[in-house]
């Protein structure tokens, strides 16, 4: 090798050597924001409900359709939405009672006649007792001062690009 080139090669060796220690020192040091303590995120109640809403609907829809496999799932996530909302929420903002009381008081019954009424596959059951859960939902809005949110039977599906329909027949359904 000539010794101009191989000087040539030797400064590039030394420059990628210094350029790769900078970097990897760059990468070892946090960026400042990032050493900032940042609180854990905790769902907000009013998202809680919001997906509350959305289940609520779809519960409706299942069952009006039959389709009991998917009413069930949507009331397991109700009470999943529950269990939440109390972990999360004991007390919340101007609400008198903690929420810990207040909701197995206004929807465990109702969420229970559900679980029945979905297990026997039992339509005029599964209509009593979701129209008991939304008077439940409401009667929980009044007395947390939210009494201006009021909840009734869907008329149309919340989303298009869902199926009610069930998927698999039910014993006794034409195929
Ligand atoms: C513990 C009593 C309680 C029960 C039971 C309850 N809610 Fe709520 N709900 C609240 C409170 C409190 C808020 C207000 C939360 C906030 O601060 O945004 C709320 C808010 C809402 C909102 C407004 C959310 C928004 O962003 O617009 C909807 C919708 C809602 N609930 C639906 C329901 C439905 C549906 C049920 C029944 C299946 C239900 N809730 C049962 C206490 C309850």
């Amino acid at each position: 090798m000539r010794k101009k080139q191989a000087r040539i090669l030797a400064s590039l060796a030394l420059t990628c050597a210094i350029f790769a220690t900078a970097c990897s020192k760059k990468l070892q040091e946090p960026a400042p924001e990032a050493t900032k303590a940042q609180p854990p995120y905790v769902i907000g109640l009013g998202e809680i409900m919001g997906l509350t809403q959305m289940r609520h609907a779809k519960l409706w829809f299942a069952g009006k359709a039959e389709n009991w496999p998917l009413a069930a799932y949507e009331l397991d996530e109700l009470r999943e939405g529950f269990d939440d909302a109390m972990l999360y929420h004991p007390h919340h903002r101007n609400v008198p009672y903690p929420l810990t009381q207040m909701v197995p008081e206004f929807v465990s019954s109702s969420l229970d006649a559900l679980d029945k009424a979905i297990k026997a596959r039992n339509r005029p059951n599964f209509d009593k007792a979701f129209d008991s859960l939304t008077a439940g939902c409401n009667a929980c809005h009044r007395e947390a001062n939210f009494g201006f949110n009021v909840l009734k039977r869907p008329t149309a599906p919340p989303y298009s690009n869902q199926s009610f329909a069930a998927a698999v027949p039910g014993p006794g359904r034409a195929p």
